[in-house]
């Protein structure tokens, strides 16, 4: 039998009431209670599919269900054409080519150099200045968790070279995905669109133009930057960084995954330290983290 939760209610598979339900302009939750109906994928399809994920590529869907997830999960079956959840398993299990682009549509690899350039400004002209300060005379040891194609550790190796070339910097990038950490450690090829928000002296300074539209990082830039798989739901960091940037990536979890994630990464932050996270996030337990808030999307560890 299917087990069909009501909007709100707790499940085992996902061990909390993790459905966002905003109440509509009568104060009830029907658009929510629709959105459900619509997309919810019953327990039963919802393993199936869990399991041939977490044998292949060892990533546990349970983390990542929320409605938004299961909306994006039912439109991702329609459009490869399988009619149920178990085909569609069989295919993942059966066809490399599936697993990989089911890969790339659970972990949306969208990314920029100087992303939210705002933010940026900010950790350039107020945030790292101190954080600089603090750390003399080593460099500053950074960790950018969900980097993506790179662009966000590449864009603080700039940074520090502008402010601080003299010393020595280090920079640790981890994402998931295999396959876009390789085009990271390939340090590109990026597009123009992947560099839009980059302000001109730092292209100039770090990028080397392949052609009209495509562009490597230098190499001096690459040097600062080390990458390695991580799954921020498995793995732990091994050291403490004076900047912990986390951005974009809790997005896709849980409400209750989302504040265990932040909790643990908080134990990465020495004290005095910065956590930066994405522009449309927040830290509902910052408190608990051990941080203070400082700016949006910028917390810092209490010492
Ligand atoms: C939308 S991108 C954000 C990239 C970059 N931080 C930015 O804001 O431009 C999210 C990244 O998180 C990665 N990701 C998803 N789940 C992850 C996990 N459990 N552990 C580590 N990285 C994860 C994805 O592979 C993806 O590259």
């Amino acid at each position: 039998m299917t087990y069909r939760r009501r909007p709100g209610e707790s499940t085992h598979l996902s061990g909390g009431p993790d459905w966002e339900r905003p109440l509509d302009f009568e104060g009830n939750s029907r658009p929510i209670a629709d959105e459900w109906a619509r997309w919810h994928i019953p327990d039963c399809d919802y393993l199936v599919l869990r399991d041939a994920v977490l044998a292949l590529m060892s990533i546990d869907l349970l983390h990542y269900r929320t409605l938004q997830m299961e909306r994006r999960l039912a439109t991702h079956l329609q459009r490869s054409g399988h009619e149920n959840w178990t085909l569609y398993a069989q295919s993942l299990r059966q066809q490399p080519e599936e697993a990989r682009r089911f890969l790339k549509f659970l972990t949306i690899n969208v990314s920029s150099f100087y992303r939210d350039s705002d933010k940026w400004d900010y950790l350039a002209g107020t945030i790292l200045p101190k954080l600089l300060s603090r750390c003399q005379p080593r460099g500053l040891e950074a960790w950018s968790v969900g980097c993506s194609i790179g662009a966000e550790p590449y864009t603080l190796a700039m940074l520090l070279r502008e402010l601080a070339g003299h010393r020595r910097h280090r920079i640790h990038a981890g994402d998931i995905d295999p396959v876009i950490l390789e085009m990271a450690q390939a340090a590109g090829p990026y597009s123009n669109n992947d560099i839009r928000e980059l302000p001109s002296d730092l292209v100039s300074h770090y990028l080397l133009a392949r052609d009209d539209s495509h562009y490597r990082v230098c190499a001096e830039i690459r040097g600062m930057v080390h990458f390695a798989r991580f799954d921020i739901l498995k793995d732990r960091a091994v050291q403490m960084y004076d900047l912990v940037i986390c951005r974009n990536l809790v997005i896709y979890f849980t409400p209750a995954m989302k504040e265990r994630v932040f909790l643990n990464l908080a134990q990465s932050v020495r004290p005095g330290g910065v956590f930066f996270i994405g522009s449309t996030e927040t830290i509902p337990n910052y408190g608990q983290c051990g941080f203070r808030y400082l700016a949006p999307s910028f917390y810092q560890r209490m010492e």
